[in-house]
């Protein structure tokens, strides 16, 4: 239904390996029955590779309800983030990065994201070139999540992140490495739009749930081990 709300489940940091048996399959059955949809918030995979992503696609075959989510930096670590992407694909995950994907009047938008820091700590694109072309990634990442916000035209729509658009929810883990878990470019798109009701991420393993965008919009880190410890579940349950 258009207006009804959806119940959206969210988890990130899920670091499939390849010695794991079927790791997600009883989890991703129990969320089936509390959630209209599921977002994985990316490092899916421990290290990026194939067999690893071949056991979680076998996890996301199981899974009754419609799986989207974005990848986090654990899977480029192999160097072939497109194979673990497309087994993912071939199980039915909807993989966010170029394109947005709107279900029952929800949309949803996502990219990795990037680092690059917050406030009086965002790196500035100057001087050496590798400085500017580090700046010009986050950009980048920017760029395409702005580009899929304005393409939805729903009246609701789901951000879905690895790297945190704020700080809020990284405070726990040590300030010297907020520069590593996020950049505040991030989190300008997603102002930008009405329609962005909630903002999921992961990749801050020791951050806290739930922070705020400049604007105010909500966002909760997912990272499992965040999420575990609250609320007895690795999942974080919202309603969009
Ligand atoms: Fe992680
Ligand atoms: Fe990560």
């Amino acid at each position: 239904m258009a207006n009804s709300p959806m119940r959206v489940a969210a988890i990130g940091d899920l670091h499939v390996q390849e010695d794991s048996v079927a790791p997600y399959r009883e989890l991703f059955t129990e969320i089936a029955n509390h959630a209209d949809v599921l977002l994985l918030c990316g490092d899916l995979t421990n290290f990026g590779k194939e067999t690893e992503a071949q056991i979680l696609a076998e996890d996301i075959k199981s899974c009754t309800i419609p799986v989207l989510g974005v990848l986090g930096n654990h899977d480029y670590e192999c160097g072939c983030p497109e194979k673990v992407c497309s087994i993912l694909h071939d199980a039915g995950m909807i993989v966010l990065d170029e394109q947005a994907h709107e279900i029952d009047g929800v949309g949803f938008a996502g990219v990795k994201g990037f680092l690059g820091g917050f406030g009086r700590g965002e790196l500035a694109p100057f001087g050496e070139p590798i400085v500017k072309a580090f700046v010009d990634e986050t950009m980048k990442e920017a760029r395409k999540l702005e580009n899929q916000l304005r393409s939805l035209r729903t009246e609701r729509s789901v951000t879905v992140l690895h790297y945190s658009p704020v700080i809020g929810t990284l405070e726990g883990e040590p300030a010297e490495i907020f520069q590593y878990l996020g950049a505040q470019r991030l989190a300008e798109p997603i102002d930008r739009f009405d329609h962005v009701k909630a903002v999921v991420h992961g990749h801050a393993h020791h951050g806290s749930y739930e922070g705020r965008t400049p604007l105010g919009k909500p966002v909760y880190n997912v990272a499992q081990f965040v999420v575990k410890p609250l609320f007895g579940r690795p999942y974080a349950l919202i309603e969009v």
